[in-house]
């Protein structure tokens, strides 16, 4: 094998990545890149945007677990039309690496519209759709958890791009394949996993709840045995390329979700826990891969049972 091959680089349906590492959404802003350095990054993921500003959820909204985080921000963004004007021209100056947009609605055509409104601007290599928001044309229930919703949106979506359409699938459903399966069947490229899952804390004393709003999202540490378990069964019945993200903080933990069939793998808690996360997670697969003279490729998907 040639010496200058780079056996990180990974294929993530319409877009290479020279990295395999990318950042989860909402967890590692443009200011992270002043620690951490961008060519050992493979995409950068913005923090969900959503149709109209969102002022997020009052405080307390995060709450730090022995093993994890818990945090109800509520998806606070500025809106499409701000981040448009403001916000993307900051990115397109500053990213070197692909930049893929997050973004939610709350209606097949408030979904339509954004990816068409972002459509008509430069700089975007793909899209990543957010499908935890409440869907108001079925009741309220959220686009994610309802296989049938996820097919009916990623075929809305997917002839008005030719851009990367990654969906962002939520862990707190009873099929996990099911809905991976509707995505692709839809049309979308790759799969994004594992948002949240559902998590509380009450401070014993007084039997409040550690977030004002009771139940928020949980990531970190203790998601991972979780999120790997979902990913295999994702894995398993699908043919497009996964990101995994849920946990991840080592190098030693993205090798795992390769080997379970991930593409490319996300930190999330991890940049909060140690700013230089990304450099190391890149230093140890990059380590491990040149002692075996193998490449990423070689071992995605390869796991087997014990
Ligand atoms: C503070 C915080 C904010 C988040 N905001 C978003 C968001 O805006 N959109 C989204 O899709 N996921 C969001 N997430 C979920 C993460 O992108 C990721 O899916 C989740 O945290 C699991 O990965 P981790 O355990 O590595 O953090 C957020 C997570 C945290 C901790």
């Amino acid at each position: 094998m040639e010496p200058s091959v780079n056996k990180l680089q990974t294929s993530l349906g319409r877009i290479m990545l020279q990295s395999p590492i990318t950042v989860a959404s909402g967890t590692f802003a443009l200011d992270n890149l002043k620690i951490v350095e961008q060519n050992f990054l493979g995409a950068f993921v913005c923090k969900t945007i959503t149709r109209h500003p969102k002022k997020g959820n009052p405080p307390p909204r995060l709450f730090e677990t022995e093993a994890g985080l818990l945090n109800s921000i509520g998806l606070q963004n500025p809106g499409l039309d701000k981040f448009i004007a403001e916000d993307l021209p900051v990115l397109k100056e500053k990213l070197d690496v692909p930049l893929i947009v997050s973004f939610s609605g709350s209606s097949y055509a408030e979904f339509a519209e954004m990816l068409e409104t972002l459509e008509k601007q430069e700089g975007i290599a793909g899209y990543e759709l957010n499908v935890s928001c409440p869907n108001v044309e079925n009741e309220g229930i959220a686009f994610g958890v309802n296989p049938d919703i996820v097919h009916q949106l990623c075929k809305q979506l997917a002839p008005l791009t030719e851009r990367e359409l990654i969906v962002k699938l939520s862990p707190n459903v009873s099929d996990i394949g099911m809905i991976a399966k509707a995505a692709e069947e839809g049309g979308a490229t790759a799969i994004s996993m594992i948002n949240t899952v559902w998590g509380m804390a009450i401070n014993y004393q007084n039997g409040k709840s550690m977030l004002q709003k009771g139940i928020g999202g949980y990531s970190g540490i203790g998601i991972k045995p979780i999120a790997l378990a979902l990913l295999y069964q994702a894995a398993k019945v699908i043919h497009i390329p996964i990101i995994a993200m849920g946990g991840i903080y080592k190098w030693q933990d993205a090798l795992e979700f390769f080997w379970a069939g991930a593409s490319a793998i996300s930190l999330g808690t991890a940049n909060f826990i140690d700013p230089l996360a990304v450099q190391n997670v890149y230093a140890g697969i990059n380590a491990f891969l040149q002692e075996r003279n193998i490449t990423l490729s070689d071992i995605v998907g390869k796991y087997e049972l014990e």
